[in-house]
């Protein structure tokens, strides 16, 4: 058993003879506390490690961190981090054991998703995520922030889309327990709050990738602006952006030169908020949608003029122009992978949530980048019940179809939708711990991995989660469940989890 239990396990994990003092003891993995100049930390600039890369040397000679540049000198210190704070006092001396520990990610994309149009969490709530997501060595943070449900930039080009668009008439989402929540509900990010949230997430080595969710998911956008919805009879259709969950069939018009330049403009707006090169621009469960461009007199237009086979093909058509959009703003679009096909241009990446066309996935991820993160290991709104801890670092590439070297696999996201989950801590109770087994699968290679080893690692990760206040959940795993830990509004069953009388909230 190593002395010092890393979460996501090390590449190469070597203790040696003889131990050092260190003065001072961790008190958490929050950036705050990185300033390293409070350690003797040496730092050596190692051109040939990857990018993320770092060899993190404990000897007589003190502490050393090599790396290639910011990104692996940041590992190697969340790496040290860890260890200090499992470091006990022996005769009243802290003392850490010489070690070496070499180590890279398997992948360079390893993403957490957070849903805020059904539910909205704020500023603070976002910050811990991220710093909890440093801790564990995640770069990636995918903010959906545009649904049926609520559209949550601010928009100076388009104030209706905060006045309407980011309002609806109910809290919580009827269909999802959470009838008992009324009154209205209006949030939005403004610019300045989006600004600082990605300035903090790059300092924790996180990039922030938006996702505005066209031309499906639109309720909430189409009560703000109707004109951009298709003309079925001369009659603009009304929407209300929707206090329920379910699949609508509202879809922005793929036929109107207005509804692409509202999607241009608002892009050129929402796009120099965020820095990575990636931008998602959804295209889920878009086929409602697709009963009423068949009904369009201008989508049935393009889709001839095009010479597009079907409403499948007219969303690919779509897609890729609204991908040329984001070129313009230095950015790469990200698709869902139900809709994706042929017609869709090569340089957008599709993203793997639903099984359905498993083999067309596979079949395009030799042509695209691909990101998985099928439903059945990584959706974390699911209960426990149906996707235990074991179940999510059971995950395999290999097993889906993905292992092969010609596939364009960049990486792994978890997903935290948020019908059911409608507080930071109800937030929590999904994400943790299960989220220390999603970084464990996308930072280890798979030779590495093995339950039993991690389980062990584990029991400390949790004692780390209680120091920090964290809802995580007791019954991730059968073998610790607490019937007393809180439990939130979690599903229309209600069955897995109690309520916390404490939080029930009034109508
Ligand atoms: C999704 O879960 N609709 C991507
Ligand atoms: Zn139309």
């Amino acid at each position: 058993m190593p002395e010092y239990r890393i979460i996501p396990k090390p590449e190469w994990y070597e203790e040696k003879e003889g131990s050092i003092e260190v003065s001072l003891a961790a008190e958490g993995l929050r950036p705050a506390e990185f300033a390293s100049d409070v350690y003797p930390i040496r730092l050596v600039t190692d051109q040939t490690l990857e990018p993320e890369a770092y060899v993190l040397t404990v000897s007589e000679n003190g502490i050393e961190i090599c790396a290639s540049g910011d990104a692996g000198a940041f590992y190697g210190m969340v790496t040290w981090r860890m260890i200090l704070m499992q470091v006990e006092k022996k005769d009243g001396r802290k003392v850490v054991h010489c070690l070496r520990i070499s180590d890279s990610p398997r992948y360079s994309y390893r993403g957490v998703s957070l849903d805020e149009s059904r539910h909205f969490f704020g500023v603070e709530t976002v910050k811990k995520l991220l710093d909890q997501m440093a801790s564990l060595k995640l770069n990636t943070f995918h903010w959906h922030l545009s649904d049926d449900q609520g559209f949550r930039v601010e928009s100076k080009l388009f104030p209706r889309l905060n006045s309407v668009g980011s309002r609806r008439a109910c809290a919580g989402l009827r269909g999802c327990s959470l009838e008992h929540r009324g009154g209205e509900y209006f949030h939005y990010y403004t610019q300045e709050e989006i600004r600082e949230i990605v300035a903090y997430a790059k300092a924790l080595h996180i990039r922030v990738i938006p996702e505005i969710d066209l031309p499906g998911h639109t309720s909430a956008i189409l009560a703000a602006y109707p004109e951009y919805a298709c003309d079925l009879n001369g009659i603009p259709r009304m929407f209300a952006t929707a206090s329920e969950s379910g699949i609508f069939d509202a879809i922005l018009c793929a036929g109107s030169d207005a509804a692409m330049e509202f999607v241009d403009r608002l892009f050129s707006e929402i796009c120099p908020l965020f820095e990575a090169e990636y931008f998602h621009i959804g295209g889920d469960e878009a086929l409602e949608g697709h009963k009423i461009w068949a009904q369009c007199p201008r989508c049935r237009a393009l889709q001839e003029e095009q010479g597009l086979h079907s409403r499948k093909e007219l969303q690919g058509f779509y897609m890729t122009r609204v991908g040329k959009l984001l070129k313009k703003y230095g950015k790469k679009a990200i698709v869902w992978n139900d809709c994706i096909n042929d017609s869709f241009s090569q340089d957008i990446a599709c993203q793997y949530w639903i099984a359905d066309n498993a083999g067309e996935v596979q079949r395009q991820s030799r042509m695209r980048d691909v990101i998985l993160s099928l439903t059945e290991y990584f959706y974390f709104d699911y209960k426990y019940e149906k996707l235990p801890l074991e179940k999510v670092y059971s995950f395999d590439e290999e097993k889906i179809g993905f292992g092969g070297e010609d596939q364009r696999v960049i990486g792994l996201e978890c997903e935290n939708w948020t019908e059911f989950t409608d507080t930071p801590e109800a937030l929590e109770f999904g994400l943790y711990p299960r989220i220390a087994a999603f970084a464990e699968v996308s930072w280890t290679r798979r030779g590495r991995r093995e339950y039993r080893d991690f389980q062990e690692r584990f029991a400390w990760y949790l004692s780390y989660l209680d120091s920090e206040g964290i809802n995580y959940s007791r019954i991730a795993d059968g073998s610790y469940r607490n019937t007393d830990s809180y439990v939130f509004h979690r599903g229309a069953d209600g069955e897995e989890f109690l309520q916390n009388e404490k939080l029930k909230l009034q109508c």
